[in-house]
């Protein structure tokens, strides 16, 4: 099958954006080494960023938008963002092609790319990632600053990897990811 422009900009994005920021293998392995700790919270954590998001009139109405096209409630969203976690977290390292893809994908779900898809601005995205990653560091406060570090590298990747799908970054993107070191 053949990738689509957008999960080919997606596949090039990350390894550049993960070498910026030095996501390396020992980052991946703090990671997997703190997923027990923050299995318990998952549950608590994603529902409280739900509960922020639709007490933000911004993002609201854009879940009322969504609820008379999809007739979804708000359960199957925090479901989905839930789900949506523990997919990057197999993912990332043992397939961080797929992973790539996976995000231009989320990504496109929300930047209004095919028809009737609802537009999330990214700052609200942003915001998203940043409470989502306040709710993680909350868990793993007694796991160390590695870990911490880990897991801030990973959600900005994600991020960086979604925001892909707002519009191509041409110096950027076009980087050869061999050049990256
Ligand atoms: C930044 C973190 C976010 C993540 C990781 C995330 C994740 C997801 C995922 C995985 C889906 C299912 C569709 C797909 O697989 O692509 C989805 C759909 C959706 N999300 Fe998000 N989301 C985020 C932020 C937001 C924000 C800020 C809003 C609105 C205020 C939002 C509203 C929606 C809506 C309305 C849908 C349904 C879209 C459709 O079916 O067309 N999401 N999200």
């Amino acid at each position: 099958m053949t990738d689509t422009p957008l999960e080919r900009r997606g596949d090039t994005r990350m390894p550049r954006t993960s070498s910026f920021l030095r996501l390396e293998e020992s980052d991946i392995r703090e990671i997997q080494r703190t997923v027990p700790v923050v299995a318990p919270h998952l549950d608590s954590l994603v529902e409280d960023v739900y509960d922020q998001m639709t007490s933000f009139g911004e993002f609201a109405v854009l879940f009322q938008q969504a609820h008379v096209s999809t007739g979804e409630s708000i359960d199957v969203r925090v479901a989905t963002l839930k789900s949506w976690l523990l997919r990057v977290l197999e993912m990332i390292e043992s397939n961080p092609a797929e992973l790539a893809r996976f995000l231009a994908t989320t990504g496109a779900s929300h930047a209004g790319v095919g028809p009737g898809k609802v537009y999330v601005p990214m700052r609200l995205m942003v915001l998203t990632i940043a409470y989502l990653e306040v709710g993680l560091l909350r868990a793993l406060a007694d796991a160390g600053a590695a870990a911490a570090v880990a897991w801030h590298k990973l959600l900005w990747v994600a991020l960086d990897g979604m925001a892909s799908a707002y519009g191509a970054d041409p110096a950027w993107d076009r980087s050869a990811p061999e050049a990256t070191g």
